[in-house]
């Protein structure tokens, strides 16, 4: 996979995820105003923390490939993705699965700031970790097993 593949997929992602929430959102502010769709939100919370783990996972695993070999900054960024990183996607989706398990509880200003948290932590990533300039395609070939 070359970087920009990389940066493509992830990328991707960050847009699948965006939509997703984006649509839960807007079941969270009928929850809100007291509308039946406790199970449905319940459902789209669940589906946003599956989305999320898969793609967390896909990215630690692409990046920790990939970013040592970047520039300078490679092994110091690398052990930002290895530690700070990968806590926060733990306690995203553990706030995730804590939502999803009493939704009605979280129905309004809980789900948006949890997910405006996300958005947050997706922006900050394509600053840092995405950006163009880092992944381009003649900065190196990564090859993966399996
Ligand atoms: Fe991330
Ligand atoms: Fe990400």
């Amino acid at each position: 996979m070359t970087p920009s593949e990389i940066r493509d997929e992830l990328l991707a992602q960050h847009a699948r995820l965006r939509s997703l929430m984006d649509e839960v959102r807007h079941v969270a502010e009928r929850a809100a105003r007291g509308e039946p769709v406790g199970g449905e939100l319940r459902e789209g919370v669940s589906r946003v923390a599956e989305v999320l783990r898969e793609h967390n996972q896909r990215e630690e695993d692409l990046l920790r490939a990939i970013i040592p070999t970047v520039d300078a900054w490679g092994p110091a960024r690398a052990e930002i993705m290895d530690e700070t990183h990968q806590r926060e996607h733990d306690d995203l989706h553990q706030a995730l699965l804590g939502v999803g398990e009493r939704p009605h509880a979280f129905a309004g200003a809980g789900v948006r700031a949890l997910f405006d948290r996300i958005l947050e932590h997706l922006a900050r990533e394509e600053k840092i970790f995405l950006a163009e300039e880092l992944l381009k395609e003649d900065t190196v070939i990564v090859e993966f097993g399996g």
